[in-house]
């Protein structure tokens, strides 16, 4: 996985728009990047390991007038992050960036090799530009390109020019993500909308299979032969402050702060609380179906796994349906019973995870109806899944995901009603749990503005090696989850544990040096929690309990204690995850890490 963005204009912008373009996609990958400046008389390649900044500073700006470039910021897939294997590739006139892996690519190695062809790195991108390369000897450039093409497979997003058409590029997708953003005097291509929308807000989204050519004033589209599509433009609905960071200091500090208005984007509109109906519309052609639908299958990976184990335990209390959650990367190879009476859900922030994709994909081949809950709009699992709802939380930058959690959270309570409301539950239930989930979006902020107290005690724990997150039914996924914000953000080692289990064998590692974040409100569990509280602290180990005002035994017995406000028990996670999301910021800022962009992750992980 990698960004990657390509310009074509009638004015000398190409550095600008490609370098602001690979910043704004650098959540995808940042272990290298590189811009290929394709001018009329000369083209110049720079490259550079690390962050984006690292290739601003050696490229300088005596080069920037060119008016076409492709660029690229890497995520190590085929090769070690290093100078070498960064993009762009090039075999003679012909330059390109890949976002994919190439599967065949030792074959075609091979092949390459055999005919003469030298290659520099050890990546799997660098053989399409042998390839394209060895077509052209007998072909023109875009003739090379499609016969190129066939003979690849894997997975691919490609944007490629050749030195002798400065006035042309193509660019194709399969499996990886390209939109094609359309300027008054321009085109550029990217992986994701967040580098296009600060020049326009026209794009289209490219299909697998598709190709697109561009000069600087029209672009025409086809499919892998060459022969032409008609495609449907899109306005953007992303405003480019809404990709900034807005004063914060982090981008995962603005997301935190921003999920009251996140979750209030999620439920705008979907709620009919009189009635105690929750009003999808993403699912109205599909409405016959869910009602008979008899198992749901939730998949997903990350934080968006976490959410879905939320999901499950209000799917089944509340709505009466048996559900399964299922890591995407599990489910596609472990040939999972799925029939017409299966609903399978994929929840995905980015709808680009590969893993979720796949899963996606097989269960549409058995039958089942596929449904996404996905924030990045046209994306393409939004575009795959039989029916949806998006989260309109907006663009998600910082790499460890806080707001398309708490609205994905939201959705599946929408979703509960909704699916719950076909069958079992009534009026009344549906009305109580409407009108706790609007009321959401102000307890979020009001544990917002408890932030400095958060931050005192992450300073606290920041020191320590190893860290316990226990919860039991609602908050066992919230302690996962908290657990997984503390490991990517901090690198402190942290177990999520159902705190029931935790007897059975975990328990062993408590000591001093071995704190326990407890999350226990005042639900139906409360009294089981407060026993693995009093386990741990029995054991000398210390106690950060996350609990609601009025629990007593708590507030005596715990080292530091966190308040969250009252709602029903289904809701507390969107409440509980909260400060578990400013301690683990908080934590990987104290111990200076940055924490947008943890090491070894991506924002969105489109390998498998
Ligand atoms: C990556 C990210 C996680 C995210 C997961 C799933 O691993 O680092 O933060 O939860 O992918 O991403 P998705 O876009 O499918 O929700």
């Amino acid at each position: 996985m990698c960004g990657i963005v390509g310009y074509i204009g009638k004015n000398a912008r190409a550095y600008d728009v490609l370098i602001d373009g690979l910043k704004r996609l650098e959540y995808r990958g940042y272990d290298s990047a590189g811009v290929c400046l394709v001018g009329e008389h000369v083209t110049k390649t720079f490259r550079s390991v690390g962050k984006v900044a690292a290739l601003e500073e050696k490229i300088g700006e005596s080069d920037a007038c060119a008016k076409a470039g492709i660029a690229h910021t890497r995520w190590a897939t085929h090769g070690k992050p290093c100078m070498k294997n960064a993009h762009p590739h090039s075999s003679g006139k012909i330059h390109l960036v890949h976002n994919g892996i190439i599967e065949n690519y030792q074959q075609l190695k091979d092949e390459l090799t055999q005919k003469g062809y030298r290659f520099t790195s050890d990546t799997d991108s660098e053989v399409v530009a042998h390839l394209i390369a060895e077509e052209n000897t007998t072909a023109d450039f875009e003739e090379a390109v499609y016969n190129a093409l066939s003979r690849i497979r894997g997975a691919y997003a490609l944007v490629i020019c050749h030195e002798d058409e400065p006035e042309k590029m193509i660019a194709v997708r399969n499996s990886s993500p390209l939109v094609l953003g359309i300027a008054e005097d321009a085109y550029i291509l990217a992986s994701d909308a967040s580098a296009i929308v600060q020049h326009t807000n026209r794009v289209i989204y490219l299909d697998d299979g598709e190709l697109v050519i561009v000069t600087p004033e029209k672009h025409k589209i086809t499919n892998l032969r060459g022969k032409t599509k008609r495609k449907k433009e899109h306005a953007l609905e992303w405003t480019e402050d809404e990709a900034q960071k807005e004063g914060h200091e982090h981008f995962m500090h603005k997301e935190i702060h921003e999920q009251p208005r996140a979750v209030e984007d999620a439920v705008r509109g979907r709620m009919m609380i009189d009635e105690g109906l929750a009003r999808l519309g993403g699912l109205r052609e599909v409405e016959d179906r869910l009602r008979a639908m008899k198992r749901i299958v939730i998949v997903s990976c990350g934080t968006s796994y976490c959410a879905g184990l939320v999901g499950e335990y209000m799917l089944e209390e509340y709505a009466g349906i048996p559900t399964e959650v299922e890591y995407a990367s599990e489910f596609r190879y472990r040939k999972p019973l799925i029939d017409d009476c299966t609903a399978v859900i994929a929840i995905s922030q980015s709808g680009e995870t590969a893993d979720t994709l796949a899963a996606i994909r097989e269960a549409k081949n058995k039958g089942g109806l596929t449904l996404g809950i996905v924030n990045a709009v046209g994306s393409t699992i939004a575009r795959e899944t039989d029916a949806g709802v998006y989260n309109h939380a907006g663009p998600e930058i910082g790499v460890a995901s806080t707001k398309a959690f708490t609205s994905q959270l939201a959705i599946l309570a929408l979703l509960t009603v909704y699916l719950g409301r076909q069958r079992n539950m009534s009026m009344t239930m549906g009305r109580r749990i409407l009108t706790e989930l609007k009321r959401i979006p102000q307890k979020i902020q009001h544990l917002c503005d408890d932030e400095k107290k958060y931050q005192r005690i992450a300073q606290k724990y920041a020191k320590y090696n190893s860290m316990f997150y226990l919860g039991r039914k609602y908050n066992f996924p919230i302690a996962m989850e908290g657990a997984l914000k503390i490991k990517e953000i901090a690198y402190i080692h942290a177990e999520g544990y159902a705190s029931g289990e935790m007897k059975h064998g975990p328990i062993a590692l408590i000591d001093k040096n071995f704190p326990s974040v407890i999350i226990a409100p005042k639900d139906s569990v409360y009294d089981k929690t407060l026993s693995a509280i009093e386990e741990v602290i029995a054991r000398s180990g210390r106690v950060i309990a996350i609990t609601t005002k009025g629990t007593k035994e708590v507030e005596r017995i715990a080292d530091d204690v966190i308040y969250i406000p009252k709602t029903v028990e289904m809701l507390t996670p969107l409440l509980s995850v909260v400060p578990l999301q400013f301690l683990g910021y908080y934590a990987g800022v104290e111990k200076g890490y940055d924490v947008d962009k943890p090491r070894n992750l991506a924002k969105s992980v489109t390998v498998e």
